[in-house]
């Protein structure tokens, strides 16, 4: 078997309908091929075929809850619509198409069509007077306009005794549609008028956000109290002014801004290395409290045993993810780190403003008080090696468009930063 699917990953959205035995024969012959499936089942589905089925198939949580807590902590429905390469629903009910040409998001399913940037295949299966009724056609013509993708039905036999169009194609039908529709690119252009040029348009800028999580244990993490709001709002505020953004998060509650390529990352290295891979940029922006130390963490959770000494750790050293980004060969234009200080800001971020070879630092003071961290305003100074520009208190949307339109200016500009 060619693993013609292998590092693909498809976001199944199984329908009610009696066809919905077939997709679990779909699960198999995708990941035969190396694909990672992801199933949705709308309510109906699962008067089918139990969620239990597909979850045996795929190896996979199956997703049904658009209201879940835990889903949205630990998958947020955005996320688990851009993950996917392609999103394929079959079987697709009559219901099921006319909901997602009207752009309707009653449910997870429907939610995550409308949600997803990237194409959705359907194969429909109904009978065929549903088939043919002029509203399923017009909602396949929606469809169609709106970039969706087709396979089958089938003429044949159906459930209910009539024959005619309306059977869903079989497993391996779909599958050769999936594995055409991924030769091409899945991704949905976004509508001609969000393409407007920007100042930052035509631009790479990479942004880190958040805190890290440093493992101790497979159970416990060492953290700190960013909230990420900054880091993301300056990561919507450089896609607003029609930058390529890459943002690259650690865990924060918040969701991935609009327009941004949000690459989600736990621990510091992972940060390193997901920001390696982003390069090379424009602008880089460290707005992330990265932790400055890791414990070795151990692999298994760590015990406490009657009587035994409480342990301790030894702090290994993580990589500067700035410092390193400011000398890599493929440096960006402009460098732009963060300096959270409780005493002597201005002096302090000057410092590490030559310490790390950047050339802009927004520095703010965290002081006890200040209700930087997790808060929703910021009191910012931008601080270059020759001047200090100091904001007055403002929220942090308004800090990230001004810093943004800032950059703007100094790339148009062919001085360098003073
Ligand atoms: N930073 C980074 N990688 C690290 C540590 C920090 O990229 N391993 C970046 C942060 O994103 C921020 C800037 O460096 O832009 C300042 O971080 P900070 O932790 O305040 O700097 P330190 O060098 O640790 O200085 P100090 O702890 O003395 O304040």
């Amino acid at each position: 078997m060619t693993k013609s699917l292998e590092s693909k990953s498809i976001l199944l959205i199984v329908g009610g309908g009696i066809a919905a035995y077939k997709s679990l024969d779909l699960v198999r012959r995708l990941r035969e091929r190396g694909a990672r499936v992801r199933v949705v089942m709308t309510a109906a589905a699962k008067e089918f075929v139990t969620p239990l089925a597909f979850a045996s198939l795929a190896n996979e949580k199956v997703y049904d809850d658009l209201f879940s807590a835990t889903d949205e902590q630990e998958m947020g429905h955005i996320q688990l619509s851009r993950e996917a390469d392609l999103i394929v629903a079959a079987p697709a009910t009559a219901h099921l198409l006319a909901r997602a040409a009207q752009g309707l998001c009653d449910d997870l399913a429907t939610t995550l069509l409308l949600a997803t940037d990237k194409r959705a295949l359907f194969a429909p299966a109904m009978n065929l007077r549903m088939w043919v009724a002029p509203a399923t056609q017009r909602n396949v013509a929606t469809l169609n306009r709106d970039g969706a993708l087709f396979v089958g039905p089938n003429d044949g036999d159906m459930a209910c005794g009539e024959y005619g169009p309306g059977r869903m194609s079989e497993p391996l039908e779909i599958v050769a549609a999936i594995e055409a529709a991924l030769q091409g690119d899945t991704r949905l252009p976004l509508p001609a008028s969000m393409g407007a040029p920007g100042p930052l348009t035509g631009r790479h800028v990479i942004v880190t956000s958040g805190p890290t999580h440093e493992a101790i244990d497979p159970v416990r993490y060492i953290a700190n109290r960013s909230s990420g709001k900054q880091g993301h709002a300056i990561a919507a505020a450089a896609a607003a002014a029609g930058a390529r953004v890459t943002l690259v998060s650690g865990p924060v509650n918040l969701p991935d801004p609009a327009g941004c390529d949000v690459i989600h990352v736990d621990s510091a290295r992972d940060m390193f290395a997901a920001v390696g891979r982003a390069l090379p940029a424009d602008v880089f922006i460290g707005a992330a409290a990265v932790a400055d130390w890791r414990v070795e963490a151990a692999a298994q959770k760590i015990k406490k045993e009657q009587g035994a000494v409480a342990p301790t750790f030894a702090l290994v050293e993580n990589p500067d993810i700035l410092a390193s980004v400011a000398r890599a060969q493929e440096r960006p234009r402009l460098v732009v780190g963060f300096a959270a200080e409780t005493q002597q800001v201005i002096a302090h971020a000057r410092d590490k403003l030559t310490r790390k070879g950047c050339d802009l630092i927004v520095a703010n003071d965290v002081s006890e008080g200040s209700g930087v961290f997790g808060g929703d305003a910021n009191e910012a100074h931008l601080v270059s090696r020759a001047s200090v520009e100091s904001w007055p208190r403002m929220s942090k949307e308004a800090v990230a468009s001004r810093l943004v339109a800032r950059l703007a200016e100094l790339l148009a500009s062919s001085e360098a930063v003073e």
